[in-house]
């Protein structure tokens, strides 16, 4: 399992877990090149990080903190599903995984997904499964995974 800390060998980045302090060091920015995330006060981001953290290992939020700025630049996320199916089978799905744009092309997507799919065989899951655009399949193609049927979407909003 994927609990302690993991640095690079130059020691510029650490891939870890999320934590409370990461709003301030520029998370919610960087979901921000991936979607809609524009209104998240001091508050929600306490409350929704402490409902994630009574999920225990069945979620985890990854980052990379670059350590010089002290700021976060990768992100991914990824929840363990729990299933009748497969004798009572597990699955992780991953979510949410984005570079900032002047650190991609790194190998730090690379080391988020690598991460999580870690954690994944560590809790015992039979799979991990996710959903990316066209463009990105060949990334993750490099991380090891293979195209699979299609995805199926509906918005509330
Ligand atoms: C997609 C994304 C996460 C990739 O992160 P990254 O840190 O730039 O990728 P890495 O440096 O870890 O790349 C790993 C490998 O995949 C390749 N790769 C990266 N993006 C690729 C793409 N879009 N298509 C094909 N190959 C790609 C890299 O060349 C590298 O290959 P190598 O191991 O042979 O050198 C990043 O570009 C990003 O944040 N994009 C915008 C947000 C987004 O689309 N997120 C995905 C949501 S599903």
């Amino acid at each position: 399992m994927p609990s302690g800390d993991s640095s690079n060998e130059e020691d510029k980045f650490r891939v870890r877990k999320l934590e409370i302090s990461d709003k301030s060091k520029g998370f919610i920015e960087l979901l921000q090149q991936l979607s809609v995330c524009d209104s998240v006060s001091d508050k929600q981001f306490e409350e929704r990080f402490q409902e994630l953290s009574s999920y225990c290992n069945d979620h985890l939020v990854c980052v990379v903190e670059d350590l010089q700025s002290g700021k976060i630049i990768a992100t991914g996320s990824m929840f363990i599903e729990k299933k009748f199916l497969r004798n009572c089978g597990k699955v992780g799905h991953i979510e949410d995984v984005v570079v900032d744009a002047s650190a991609r092309g790194m190998q730090l997507g690379k080391q988020v997904i690598g991460f999580l799919t870690d954690h994944a065989r560590a809790m015992g899951c039979y799979k991990v499964i996710l959903d990316c655009s066209v463009d990105n399949k060949g990334f993750y193609e490099k991380c090891g995974f293979k195209q699979k049927e299609i995805q199926m979407t509906m918005y509330f909003v």
